[in-house]
């Protein structure tokens, strides 16, 4: 459960449907593509399908939550929380909280604007996850490791659908 929504439930909604979308997802030979499946007021969900080698950098989601789901191949996944500077002196700062392999049927929740991730394919296949983020959010902060935000940068779309 995340800001209030049934997380289960909007996942399964959306695998209701997965005969439909998965097959309309862009491809490429590197990177990663999002593609919205499903967008409210309160929420959209993407699905990301991620190439071989595929990588993010370390990035927040705005202030939105956001919750994730892998269906098909593993993702490398590390975790950080972000902490402000004291009183508006200094920078703030990045703390490792984790890494993980994540497996299908296996995902995080991530909480707000200090709860950071990256994510990435290592291996030789695609990998394929669905992700809630609630509320949709239009801009993100990457950051480097020692807590420097680097960038702000839009959230695109590759490809949209109303599934
Ligand atoms: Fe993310």
């Amino acid at each position: 459960m995340i800001a209030g929504l049934d997380l289960d439930r909007i996942i399964a909604e959306r695998l209701a449907s997965r005969s439909h979308w998965e097959g309309l997802l862009p491809r490429r030979k590197v990177g990663y593509t999002r593609s919205r499946l499903y967008l409210c007021d309160d929420f959209e969900v993407l699905a990301l399908l991620w190439f071989p080698g595929a990588t993010t950098p370390i990035h927040d989601h705005g202030d939105s939550y956001c919750a994730t789901r892998v269906l098909a191949g593993e993702l490398h996944v590390t975790r950080y929380l972000r902490s402000e500077s004291v009183n508006g002196v200094g920078r703030s700062s990045l703390r490792l909280v984790g890494r993980n392999v994540q497996h299908v049927g296996e995902g995080d929740a991530l909480e707000g604007a200090r709860d950071l991730h990256s994510v990435a394919n290592p291996t030789k296949v695609e990998a394929l996850s669905i992700h809630v983020y609630a509320p949709r959010y239009s801009e993100f902060g990457i950051y480097e490791e020692s807590g420097i935000r680097l960038a702000t940068a839009t959230a695109r779309y590759d490809a949209v659908f109303d599934f």
